[in-house]
């Protein structure tokens, strides 16, 4: 008997390249989106899967809006959020090290969706370097440990509409609360931050995307309430 082969797993750190291409065979969005992201050739395989689910979730709720994607790297998330809403006009992607082939992602989706050009804006620097207002919505994937904290802190100081995937969490640099006598450090860490988050006068949404992308797969979004 033959062995069955190995299934595609989406939460791989295996690059997507051309030898994927046939994975996304169909017209719908998410196959063309993968198709660009194999020409590109540099993406970790997970990191389609994880923006995807981010974005469309977050998507769901918030409308419009200029995006902004802190610790971006690849800036790969920032795009989706412009595909799943052409109401939004643009997208900053802040990052201290965008990475070298940020810019082969990004000519990939542009060769896919012409309507992209000139839209998004990498910048390399620190994300407090960069004003938020309130018509943005700050996306963040795996923004590690206490960076999440930030970006939440400079979302919330700019009454943004802010949605984050946690990861790396670390009970010395973050705030657990009293729960880590009931539950795991890392999701007492995700609990004080939707409670605080709420604390601040937003609206919270916890959520999740699929386990067998990530095991960080806790999803916080908040809205400033009227
Ligand atoms: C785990 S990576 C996540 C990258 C991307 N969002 C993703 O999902 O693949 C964390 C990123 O945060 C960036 N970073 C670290 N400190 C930062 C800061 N203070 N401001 C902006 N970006 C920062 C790193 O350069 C790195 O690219």
């Amino acid at each position: 008997m033959g062995q069955a082969p190995p299934a595609f797993s989406h939460a791989s750190r295996g690059r997507l390249t051309a030898y994927d291409l046939d994975r996304f065979p169909t017209q719908t969005l998410f196959d063309r989106l993968g198709r660009a992201v194999c020409k590109a050739g540099c993406l970790p395989r997970k990191e389609l899967y994880e923006s995807w689910e981010l974005a469309r979730r977050t998507r769901r709720l918030f409308r419009g809006g200029r995006v902004v994607d802190l610790c971006g790297g690849h800036g790969l998330l920032a795009h989706i959020m412009l595909l799943l809403d052409n109401s939004s006009l643009s997208a900053l992607v802040v990052d201290t090290e965008v990475p070298p082939s940020a810019q082969q992602v990004h000519e990939a989706l542009i060769d896919a969706w012409p309507r992209l050009a000139g839209r998004v804006t990498f910048v390399a620097a620190p994300m407090d370097s960069v004003a938020l207002g309130e018509d943005d919505v700050v996306v963040s994937c795996h923004a590690c440990g206490a960076l999440t904290d930030q970006v939440l802190s400079l979302a919330t100081a700019a009454r943004a509409r802010v949605a984050v995937l946690p990861c790396c969490h670390d009970a010395d640099t973050c705030d657990t609360g009293p729960l880590t006598g009931w539950v795991d450090a890392a999701l007492a860490v995700d609990a004080v931050r939707a409670l605080r988050l709420e604390r601040q006068g937003y609206r919270v949404w916890t959520q999740v995307i699929p386990a067998a992308i990530t095991l960080k797969n806790r999803l916080l979004i908040g809205a400033p309430r009227p």
